[in-house]
């Protein structure tokens, strides 16, 4: 080969002759004349320049004008997905889980203050023993609520005189359920004062050895309490998402937009709840902005986010009615038919950007809903302009999911999951049932049928999943794989890569299906696809 150029040190320079930058910009990657209206698979993100480590990348992205978490995944209101300990975790991870509304008004606050108080500096609102409590009773709230280590008042109230504390290793195996907790609980009780700080109340649990620190008035009252596993926890979960002069993780839960919902969202906030997501397969509707109109006036502190979108169009009504975030995406999910049935929905990765555009001009942040199957997919989300992805199948396998494992005909290890609108769901809440792990009564999304209905026509399916271990080790890898992502595309955040895409310099390709096939395994006899360790 001959070459026209000799000095290669020139490279850059000619490199500038080209009028436009190699590969598509995005308005012409989706423009529908051309290509059709694309989805996440259709299209690659090309690679830039690597100026920095992965590790330097900050996931950091807004889910509400008001709310910006360390991680930009958030899980699905669905009863296969999002309960309290789903809910718990995504939050220690830096994400947020979105507790499901198919259960009654009740257990949802019930799970939402699971939530706020899970991990705590100071437990302000601990569960406090009286003294004529017994044993069982003791090992009772320890099944409910998931931790052992009760104080134990003269009155059984916060505001009490303290007595003693009862551990689990003092209840494990006390041989009479029936006998009063005085009989077993430890009352060589390490205390701090009032007025300690978090730090100084951490120091005397560490130098105390022991599992709870009760901070009492100068009388002796309980008044909060600290938490040794607390405190390890705070270590070992850095991305936390929590307000800024709050220790409780932040919490989301879904609701409907029916009259009735406003009693459920009461019960919601009485628990702590920060931020509500009004529940609708298509927002646009005059229930919900009149649900909008009604939250933002009763509870000006609580961010609503409203939806599902998929225009400009659909999100300007939601964006004027008060909206403080928008969740976008219809048709896309996993376990979901509704373009097949209802003819009606967008392909998503359009869908984003169309709305998530025009969202970004009134600094209304976008959630990315459906239809993410790889980490691939979550960066594509972010890179059309949605600042948070959510995700339900690919969560439900989780062991942090409701339900159990079991084994499917094939012999895998598989979880249920199904859409809110399968049939089998639409039942459960037409008949009260409501989630799998929630006692529910009175159950009531109504996101995908009216009680008028009489015939229920779905726009889901019920299923199952595979097994994909525990959610600290997997959302830890998606987002390790997201940096990884936006280090080969080379921007350094998620705001980098918005204006990258905005501004023309981050390039785009449509994918042939042969490309597609170029781009997944193929030619092996056999092969192991392990993702992560
Ligand atoms: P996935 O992550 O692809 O499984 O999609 C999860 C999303 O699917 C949810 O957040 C909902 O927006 C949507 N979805 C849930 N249930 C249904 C249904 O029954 N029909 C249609 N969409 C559903």
């Amino acid at each position: 080969m001959k070459a026209e150029i000799q000095d290669h040190t020139k490279a850059l320079e000619v490199l500038k002759e080209y009028k436009t930058q190699d590969g598509l910009d995005v308005d012409t990657l989706l423009d529908s004349d051309k290509h059709g209206a694309l989805t996440y698979n259709d299209f690659l993100i090309l690679p830039g320049y690597i100026g920095f480590a992965a590790s330097e990348i900050a996931l950091d992205s807004p889910i509400t004008k008001r709310i910006t978490l360390k991680a930009p995944l958030v899980s699905s209101p669905m009863d296969t997905v999002t309960e309290h300990n789903m809910a718990i975790h995504m939050a220690l991870l830096g994400g947020l889980g979105v507790i499901h509304h198919n259960c009654s008004p009740e257990d949802q606050a019930e799970m939402v203050r699971k939530v706020k108080r899970y991990e705590n500096g100071f437990i302000s609102d601990p569960v406090v023993l009286s003294p004529t409590a017994t044993v069982a009773d003791a090992k009772e709230l320890k099944a409910k609520w998931g931790f052992g280590g009760f104080p134990v008042t003269e009155n059984g109230t916060l505001r009490s005189k303290l007595i003693g504390i009862i551990t689990t290793r003092d209840i494990q195996f006390h041989p009479n359920p029936e006998d009063p907790v005085t009989a077993v609980m430890a009352t060589d009780l390490v205390t701090a004062p009032a007025g300690t700080t978090l730090a100084e109340a951490n120091d005397v649990l560490r130098s105390s050895k022991k599992g709870k620190l009760p901070i009492v008035d100068e009388n002796g009252n309980l008044i909060s309490l600290l938490s040794r596993s607390d405190l390890m926890k705070n270590l070992h979960y850095p991305l936390a998402s929590k307000l800024p002069d709050s220790k409780q993780l932040i919490c989301a839960a879904s609701i409907g937009t029916r009259d009735e919902d406003k009693h459920r969202l009461q019960l919601l906030v009485n628990a702590g709840l920060d931020i509500v997501i009004l529940d609708s397969s298509q927002g646009n509707s005059i229930y919900q902005i009149e649900m909008l109109k009604w939250v933002k006036e009763t509870f000006p502190k609580l961010d609503v986010i409203a939806g599902n979108v998929v225009t400009r169009e659909q999100a300007a009504s939601l964006i004027a009615a008060g909206a403080d975030g928008l969740r976008i995406g219809m048709g896309s999910g996993s376990a979901c038919i509704t373009q097949e049935v209802m003819a009606v929905g967008r392909p998503q990765a359009l869908a984003v950007r169309r709305v998530a555009q025009f969202a970004s001009r009134f600094g209304v942040p976008c959630i990315a809903d459906g239809g993410i199957q790889n980490i691939g997919h979550i960066v594509k989300g972010l890179a059309m302009g949605a600042s948070t992805i959510m995700m339900g199948g690919l969560l439900a396998g989780t062991s942090e999911s409701p339900g159990e494992y079991f084994v499917s005909s094939e012999g895998q290890l598989v979880k249920a999951y199904r859409g809110m609108g399968s049939i089998a769901a639409m039942e459960d809440k037409k008949a009260g049932k409501g989630g799998k792990d929630s006692k529910a009564s009175n159950a009531g999304t109504a996101r995908y049928f009216s009680e008028k209905d009489r015939v229920l026509v779905a726009q889901g399916v019920a299923g199952s999943v595979l097994d994909r271990g525990s959610i600290t080790k997997f959302v830890p890898y998606l987002i390790t794989g997201v940096q990884h992502s936006l280090q080969d595309i080379g921007v350094r955040s998620i705001d980098a890569l918005h204006e990258g895409v905005d501004n023309g310099t981050v390039r785009f390709e449509v994918r042939s299906a042969s490309a597609m096939a170029e781009g997944n395994v193929h030619g092996l006899h056999s092969y192991d696809k392990k993702l992560y360790v």
